[in-house]
């Protein structure tokens, strides 16, 4: 039965499209079946995996809305066992659509559900709000994966996603559980970057990852290409961090 990991931060550009990509990816290199789900209206998951959005069939919205069940939706990469459920801004509706619906909370779990015995891990890539998509994707999961800029505001947000995360756990899904924080695009010359990163280990010592991802060129090259950078750069700092990050994932949850 697969395990469903979402990638959620209310910021936006903070590289939670690039993670779980990347994640998806890296898990997939280990021989996993890996179903990475867009719901993000920007349709950057789907970019990134080398999917035209203009040309899609059905998207995240379509199922979201039932106009299509799980199965009809998944489209196959040109990645080693990497699937997407691709988005576009057709999206962008549903967050207004969503509230009219029944079950408005629970409608991408009840149709992921559905899918979990195809996949060994699905990955659910969020918009940069805490709206219903958001509330959808941490109604579904097992797991959420907070990936986060070592930057000052950064830890004001963290809080505020936490309190967010522990709603949702006792409102929708008691078996949410924090996979873990994700330092993305770190610098470790820059003063204020090992402050923060001081500050996390003395709060969330046990959520943290234990390898922050590098900021990286080649990283923020590879989606420019379609491609994941294990098959952009695998030798890569970048390939490496998320290759680990991905394995402290896999034993987590
Ligand atoms: N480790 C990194 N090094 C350099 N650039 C990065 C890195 N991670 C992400 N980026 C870049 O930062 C920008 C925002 O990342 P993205 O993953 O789209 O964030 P979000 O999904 O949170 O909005 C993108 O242009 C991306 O290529
Ligand atoms: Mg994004």
């Amino acid at each position: 039965m697969g395990k469903i990991l979402a990638f959620a931060n209310q910021k936006g550009g903070i590289g939670k499209t690039t993670s779980a990509i990347n994640v998806a990816a890296a898990i997939a290199q280990r021989g996993k079946k890996v179903l990475a789900v867009d719901c993000d209206p920007q349709g950057n998951c789907t970019s990134g995996f080398g999917i035209n959005k203009k040309s899609l069939r059905f998207t995240s919205y379509d199922l979201l809305v039932g106009r299509v069940g799980g199965k009809d939706a998944v489209i196959p990469t040109e990645f080693d066992g990497i699937s997407v459920i691709p988005a576009n801004i057709a999206l962008a509706g549903a967050e207004f659509e969503l509230v009219e619906l029944e079950n408005r909370a629970f409608r991408l779990k009840n149709e992921l559900d559905k899918l979990k015995d195809d996949f060994d891990y699905i990955v659910i890539d969020c918009p940069p709000s805490l709206g219903l998509l958001t509330i959808n994707a941490l109604a579904a999961s097992d797991g959420v994966v907070i990936p986060m800029q070592c930057e000052y505001f950064a830890l004001e947000g963290l809080s505020q996603l936490m309190m967010t995360i522990r709603k949702t756990k006792e409102l929708y899904n008691p078996d949410l559980e924090i996979a873990g924080i994700l330092i993305t695009m770190y610098n470790g010359r820059l003063n204020l970057s090992t402050q923060v990163l001081k500050e996390l280990k003395k709060y969330y010592a046990d959520k943290l990852l234990s390898e922050p991802i590098p900021r990286s060129v080649r990283i923020s090259e590879a989606p420019s290409h379609g491609l994941p950078i294990c098959y952009y750069d695998k030798n890569s700092k970048g390939a490496k961090a998320y290759e680990q990050a991905a394995k402290e994932l896999m034993l987590r949850i």
